[in-house]
């Protein structure tokens, strides 16, 4: 049957949606898959019916598309598709509730606060007690809105950026350290990634546009820290209801302590993402890779 790549849609990181749905669309063609390239953000969901798709990969990353929205249509068109469901969906795209659930689950997360537009903070109190902080809108990907902040003054603008984003923003403690993924494939974690910047942190410019940006897969680091952060991963990953696949993203501490950041559960697929990279590592190309993930929704 036909499958329909979805990509595009309206969300900050549409450009983004643009390549990795792409790059499916091509490996799918490679492997002689009938495919119809989709965006939601010029055509109605419903026209997937017209179109006699039988089945949909999801290439849309941020809201209305990575958040469950676009999941809960599919459900109700009877439309199988790849990734988490709607819950899963909807939880992985919050990195607040996200956060109160590692804390419910005893899962290291870094110390956070959160506010609400309209909603006074005491900004120099907050500084002295967290030292620096990243501060990111709750709902968006890619790092789209977030900026790091020393000081009461850089809070202030770094939340006016926030809220040009979402009306809920996180402010979390920075932790010095060492950033590190983990792609998830079914219900196995893939080889360990590590990122190195040079810029204050792996944001928008580095994961897309810099060269200097280095990738570490396999990570150097311990086998019983690569263990005990895929144990991490998984279990934040089922935690959140995600399945099928994704990415999970975590600090590193000086002290060796590992902070979870979030759960992905559409996770870039451009030639320059992390999934990949960890599925070439374990040996499987990208379009092994794209196939497993269709093979999902049968
Ligand atoms: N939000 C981007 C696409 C990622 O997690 O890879
Ligand atoms: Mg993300």
């Amino acid at each position: 049957g036909k499958v329909a790549v979805l990509l595009g849609g309206l969300s900050a990181e549409r450009e983004v949606s643009l390549k990795s749905g792409q790059a499916i669309i091509n490996a799918l063609q490679e492997a002689g898959v009938d495919v119809v390239a989709f965006d939601p953000a010029e055509r109605n969901l419903w026209e997937l019916k017209a179109l006699e798709v039988d089945r949909v990969f999801i290439a849309l990353h941020g809201r209305g598309g990575e958040d469950g929205t676009v999941q809960g249509a599919l459900e109700f068109m009877g439309l199988p598709y790849t990734g988490s469901g709607v819950l899963g969906s909807a939880l992985a795209m919050d990195k607040i509730r996200c956060k109160q659930l590692f804390e419910s689950a005893k899962l290291s997360t870094a110390r956070y606060c959160v506010v609400k537009a309209s909603q006074d903070i005491d900004a120099a109190a907050l500084m002295a007690d967290f030292g620096k902080v990243m501060v990111k809108p709750s709902h968006e990907g890619s790092s789209i809105g977030m900026t790091q902040a020393t000081s009461a003054q850089e809070l202030q603008a770094a939340l006016s950026e926030a809220f040009k984003y979402d009306d809920e923003i996180l402010i979390e403690q920075w932790i010095e350290g060492r950033e590190f993924t983990v792609a998830m494939l079914g219900n196995e974690a893939l080889p360990v990634i590590e990122m190195r910047t040079p810029r204050g942190f792996y944001d928008y410019q580095a994961k897309y546009q810099a060269n200097s940006t280095e990738y570490y897969c396999p990570a150097d680091i311990s086998t019983a820290y690569t263990e005990q952060l895929q144990v991490m991963a998984k279990h934040a990953f089922e935690l959140v209801g995600a399945t099928g696949w994704g990415r999970v993203d975590a600090m590193q501490d000086s002290n060796g302590q590992f902070y979870l950041l979030e759960v992905n559960t559409v996770p870039g697929m451009t030639e320059k993402s992390l999934v990949p990279m960890a599925a070439k590592q374990n040996g499987l190309s990208f379009k092994q890779l794209v196939i497993r993930i269709l093979e999902q929704t049968l």
